[in-house]
């Protein structure tokens, strides 16, 4: 096993730093510098079969569902269909409203996930077009599918989804500009900033990797709290969903998402002096509306650590700490900040002394309901 670590001390970090890697091998062959348009293997999603699909859903479990929250976000962004993400153990048992008209998209990085399984076998039956996104050749989910989109992520070992995370991020990118150029909803220009944002994730990850000891310094601040809240707003609200669950997963501590706006509903009664609140704020259409929301939080004496593009200064005034990432086209930002998010999970679990690789009451894959 240690051989298989290459070094490190953890799976997890290993295969948080393969992600550069990851991204560029789930890019290759699909994305090329000179071509507008998407190469997606061998699916058959042409305009023709396109306009039969009236409905798109997303189905998936845990860290997929994450991914395919994004894909939502892409696909009614770009293409303008409407799209629903929904929990596999849900979807399964809400005579969900599915038929020859819909396309049913599996996200699942085994391939063997018990619920997802199910969700595809319901749909199938009702006539859906099954489109899956997987990582293990030859699973389940990949032989059931009618169509795969592999994630080239290479093996996976630690329970906490990293690498497989941020691939079925870019395959969402790539299948939702793949169907607008196809139905015409965006323009060549828009498809190529796109694109080259894409291309561009592999380095800025490697970049924001380089400075993982910034990380690691303030998880062994921070390793102490017991409770840790995850703000955002669009984009940012499902990569603070992805963050959570990485940290709960791992390092034991009590952590939610919230939709910054919905704080005042409700949440913000369980603020209180040095309740750790980390903020993400990288959208442009949302930053200053990200900004008040800090400084409601500030003003009950929570400590805010925000995530920023780079060139935004302003947020610097409001939070305690701010992490940087490489400016790029908001649309694209979840697969940057993640990292950041996972080496936060990773050292406050590794200055708690967890079983990082393998935490307490989880698996790899769920093959049983
Ligand atoms: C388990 C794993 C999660 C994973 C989920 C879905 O709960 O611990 O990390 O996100 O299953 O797995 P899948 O293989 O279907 O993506």
């Amino acid at each position: 096993e240690d051989a298989e670590k290459g070094g490190y001390r953890h799976f997890m970090l290993k295969e948080i730093e393969e992600q550069p890697k990851a991204l560029k091998d789930t890019m290759t062959s699909r994305l090329l510098e000179d071509q507008d348009q998407v190469i997606l293997d061998q699916i058959k999603l042409g305009k023709k079969e396109l306009q039969n699909i009236n409905r798109i859903f997303i189905v998936a479990c845990g860290t997929a569902y994450h991914a395919g929250l994004v894909g939502k976000y892409a696909i009614e962004r770009f293409a303008r269909i409407p799209v629903e993400t929904e929990v596999a153990s849900e979807f399964r048992y809400k005579k969900p409203i599915v038929d020859e008209h819909s396309l049913v998209i599996v996200v699942s990085q085994s391939g063997e996930t018990a619920d997802t399984l199910a969700a595809l076998r319901l749909a199938k039956e009702k006539g859906a077009r099954i489109l899956a996104i997987t990582n293990v050749i030859g699973s389940t989910v990949s032989r059931e599918a009618d169509n795969v989109l592999y994630t080239w992520a290479g093996p996976e070992i630690a329970v906490a989804s990293t690498k497989a995370y941020t691939t079925q991020l870019i395959c969402m990118y790539m299948l939702a500009l793949h169907i607008a150029l196809e139905l015409g909803t965006i323009s060549v220009e828009f498809f190529r900033e796109i694109r080259d944002a894409l291309k561009q994730t592999p380095q800025m990850v490697e970049e924001i990797l380089k400075h993982k000891h910034d990380i690691q310094k303030f998880a062994d601040h921070n390793f102490n709290t017991n409770s840790v809240f995850f703000l955002g707003r669009g984009l940012d609200y499902y990569t603070a969903m992805e963050g959570s669950l990485k940290l709960k997963e791992i390092s034991y501590i009590h952590s939610e998402a919230y939709a910054a706006g919905e704080l005042k509903h409700g949440t913000i009664a369980l603020i209180e002096k040095g309740t750790l609140i980390i903020a993400l704020a990288t959208q442009q259409e949302l930053y200053e509306k990200l900004l008040s929301n800090m400084k409601e939080v500030k003003a009950r004496g929570a400590h805010v650590v925000a995530i920023a593009q780079e060139g935004h200064e302003e947020v610097k005034k409001v939070a305690d700490e701010v992490f940087y990432i490489p400016r790029i086209n908001d649309h694209v930002t979840p697969v940057t900040i993640i990292p950041i998010l996972q080496l936060i999970a990773y050292y406050i679990a590794v200055a708690r002394g967890t079983d990082v690789d393998k935490p307490r009451n989880l698996a790899k894959s769920v093959t049983v309901e």
